[in-house]
């Protein structure tokens, strides 16, 4: 059921494809099946900039070509899921652990279409954890300051990121003011980056409903 979700909204993100463009895409199981459907019109696009050696292994498997975000000066559209997202489009990513390199891309990219199913989009973040990517020798003080903001942190056992760092996940934060948190995290020495993008929200929300896809922007 789920799986038809994310394949639907995986499709209906084709129309913000433009023809002879390189984009930019996220990681993931909707991302997995985004992949596929592009393949149905890779002819059309010059290349992917790829946010994980997982997407990457996909865009092989379909001969997408594979291009390097150092080549360009600017990209115009980055297609990515999110594990949440907000009535005010701002989102929780990195249930993946593909968090950095997602948050590179999304910073380059003029337009980030956000593509979910109905399960994801919620009035407030609640509870729902949020990753961070740390560099391993800051494992302990980076905890240590998690949870004097209140935190309750996690570290995800047997998992290193594409960029052989660790990744917490954070319960019991108070997403309340949500930009000021994403600050105030990144800011920690030792985080690499954290899955809050509120700061960089998404420009065009696709939700997919048993009825259809919303578009939301
Ligand atoms: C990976 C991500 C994904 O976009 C997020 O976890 C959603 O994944 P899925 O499409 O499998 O539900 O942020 O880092």
């Amino acid at each position: 059921m789920l799986d038809e979700l994310k394949k639907s909204v995986a499709r209906s993100a084709l129309e913000y494809v433009p023809k002879n463009s390189i984009i930019g895409i996220g990681s993931g199981s909707t991302i997995k099946f985004f992949i596929e459907a592009l393949s149905t019109i890779s002819k059309h696009v010059k290349g992917v900039v790829s946010s994980s050696y997982t997407s990457e292994k996909r865009l092989k498997y379909f001969n997408i070509p594979i291009i390097d975000l150092n080549t360009l000066d600017s990209l115009d559209i980055y297609i990515d899921s999110a594990d949440r997202v907000n009535f005010s489009m701002e989102m929780i990513k990195g249930g993946g652990g593909a968090l950095t390199r997602e948050k590179i891309i999304a910073s380059v990219a003029k337009k980030f279409i956000c593509i979910i199913d109905k399960s994801k989009y919620v009035s407030k973040f609640d509870n729902f954890p949020v990753p961070i990517e740390v560099i391993p020798m800051a494992l302990q003080s980076v905890s240590r300051e998690i949870t004097k903001l209140g935190g309750i942190p996690q570290y995800r056992k047997n998992f290193i990121t594409d960029n052989s760092n660790y990744i917490i996940d954070i319960y019991n934060l108070h997403t309340n003011n949500t930009i000021s948190l994403e600050e105030k995290i990144n800011n920690i020495p030792g985080i690499v980056s954290v899955g809050l993008f509120c700061k960089r929200k998404a420009d065009v929300l696709l939700v997919s409903y048993m009825n259809g896809v919303k578009i939301i922007s």
